[in-house]
């Protein structure tokens, strides 16, 4: 824990467009940017309807939240595993394969926009125009070892009979749809469930009998949230930081594997509740005269909630906490002009984390350690540091179709820019390899 401290801190490094002006004691002013961030991230995770409008600011945000935990199960199944076996002990036993730099890999993406049915509109960058394709070429390389590229037949072999479920925001989805596409390469679904909104659904690889589920809970607690159709808050979000989000918990029997992770909800204004009473919010803004206890309060509780319940040694699922996920907005948030228009990843050295993400980083690993000292089927997928080096695999503007319609010079600052999420293909691909090692190196730390 501490070499990964270190580490987010030796990424503050000069030269990030956000600079070091963004000073932890500006955190608040720079909240109400992220709100509104987040608002926008809201309307592009819960819209899956195609052309939606472009979000209006807004004034209370919406965000999303995230999620991440991978399970992995002792295996019944004799997996076919060869070569992955032996890179995964290396892994295992001695290389972090969250640390390591990007790069080049001609073999590009394992689909594409015409292979795969699973892209949503808004991350469908290859349709959408993005005229680049390098950000495609990149390959994740742990500083110390070789991570083993997914394959996607053995992933389904391995995975005959079993339930694997995301759970958390519009990351979470962004992630599910990039293993969906991997996946519907070797065997297309079925979807069996979705709900009201399209926000949960659940799908079935037949020939494998392996389900899929994704389960929208971005604060993972029981929250009443007040939106119209089109996203837009017209209360405060009651949290309830005692209970968790039954939506998942109680589907939570079911599974085998179970990637969970929370993030940029807690970043809204919310009333907090513990057991019947109010005891503060985040973001009030001296409303009702409350306490104000910040967003790290929330997020701390319900991560010690969620890991407490998912630790708990008769549940059968093998969880992964994945790691909040950093924003490229440069020059600016979503709704002040902020773009990512970068082309290539950052080195090792480069890039800087953002102050809310490595808050949120922080408090993920502290509450994980508390876990792990307990011993549990829980580990962790830090995604932040690889991803915080691709500031090249966001959409940008190219959320829609020809987003520069009309205009002379393609200005990125003159339309809404999404530097949040990921292209489909695109650096969140990486996601799942990293999640099928974790899941082998530890299937081969309880054989031994
Ligand atoms: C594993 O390796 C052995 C020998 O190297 C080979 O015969 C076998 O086919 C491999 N199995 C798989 C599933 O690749
Ligand atoms: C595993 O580690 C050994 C030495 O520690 C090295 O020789 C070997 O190449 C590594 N294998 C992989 C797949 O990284
Ligand atoms: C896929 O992307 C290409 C551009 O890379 C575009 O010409 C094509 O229309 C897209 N196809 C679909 C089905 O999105
Ligand atoms: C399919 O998998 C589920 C668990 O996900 C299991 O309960 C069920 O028995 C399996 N069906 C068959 C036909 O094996
Ligand atoms: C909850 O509130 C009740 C009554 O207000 C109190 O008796 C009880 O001790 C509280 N429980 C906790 C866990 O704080
Ligand atoms: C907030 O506190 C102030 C001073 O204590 C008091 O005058 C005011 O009525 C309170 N407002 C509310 C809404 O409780
Ligand atoms: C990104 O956009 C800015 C502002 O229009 C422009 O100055 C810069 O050259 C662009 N960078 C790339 C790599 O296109």
């Amino acid at each position: 824990m501490d070499r990964l401290r270190s580490l987010s801190k030796s990424m503050k490094i000069e030269g990030n467009p956000f600079g070091s002006s963004h000073q932890r004691n500006q955190i608040f002013l720079k909240f109400v940017a992220f709100f509104l961030l987040v608002g926008l991230t809201y309307r592009l995770i819960i819209t899956d309807s195609t052309d939606s409008p472009i979000p209006q600011v807004r004034t209370s945000p919406d965000p999303p939240g995230l999620t991440a935990s991978v399970a992995q199960a002792p295996a019944p199944v004799v997996s076919p595993v060869n070569i992955t076996t032996a890179a995964s002990q290396n892994a295992s036993t001695k290389c972090d394969i969250f640390t390591g730099n990007w790069v080049p890999d001609p073999s590009g993406p394992l689909y594409t926009n015409t292979s795969c049915r699973h892209i949503q509109e808004h991350q469908n960058c290859l349709k959408n125009g993005r005229p680049d394709s390098n950000y495609l070429l990149w390959r994740w390389k742990p500083r110390d070892c070789d991570l083993p590229r997914f394959d996607p037949q053995h992933f389904l072999d391995t995975m005959r009979n079993k339930w694997w479920a995301f759970i958390g925001d519009s990351i979470s989805r962004n992630h599910v749809q990039s293993l969906l596409c991997i996946l519907s390469q070797v065997e297309e679904v079925e979807e069996i469930y979705h709900d009201k909104e399209y926000r949960s659904k659940i799908w079935r690889f037949p020939s494998h009998n392996f389900t899929l589920s994704v389960v929208w809970s971005p604060f993972l607690l029981k929250a009443d949230v007040f939106e119209n159709s089109e996203g837009v808050s017209f209360s405060d979000i009651q949290l309830h930081l005692d209970t968790l989000d039954p939506k998942w918990t109680d589907q939570y029997v079911n599974f085998d594997y179970v990637v969970i992770s929370g993030g940029k909800w807690f970043l809204k204004t919310s009333i907090f509740h513990e057991n019947h009473t109010v005891t503060g919010c985040h973001y009030c803004q001296g409303k009702n005269n409350l306490t104000e206890l910040g967003y790290g309060y929330s997020y701390r509780k319900a991560l010690r909630l969620v890991l407490d319940f998912v630790a708990d040694p008769n549940r059968k699922a093998q969880v992964l906490l994945r790691t909040t996920t950093p924003d490229h907005f440069e020059n600016g948030e979503w709704n002040s002009g902020g773009f990512c228009n970068r082309t290539m990843p950052f080195k090792e050295s480069e890039g800087e984390m953002k102050s809310e993400d490595e808050f949120m980083r922080d408090i993920e690993l502290e509450e994980f350690r508390k876990t792990q000292e307990e011993g549990s089927n829980i580990a962790l997928l830090d995604t932040t540091s690889m991803s915080l080096l691709r500031p090249d695999g966001h959409p940008g503007p190219y959320r829609y179709p020809n987003p520069f319609s009309g205009m002379k010079i393609k200005d990125p600052v003159r339309v809404q820019n999404d530097c949040l999420h990921w292209c489909l293909p695109g650096p969140i691909d990486s996601w799942n390899d990293l999640m099928v090692e974790v899941m082998l190196n530890r299937e081969i730390e309880k054989e031994n």
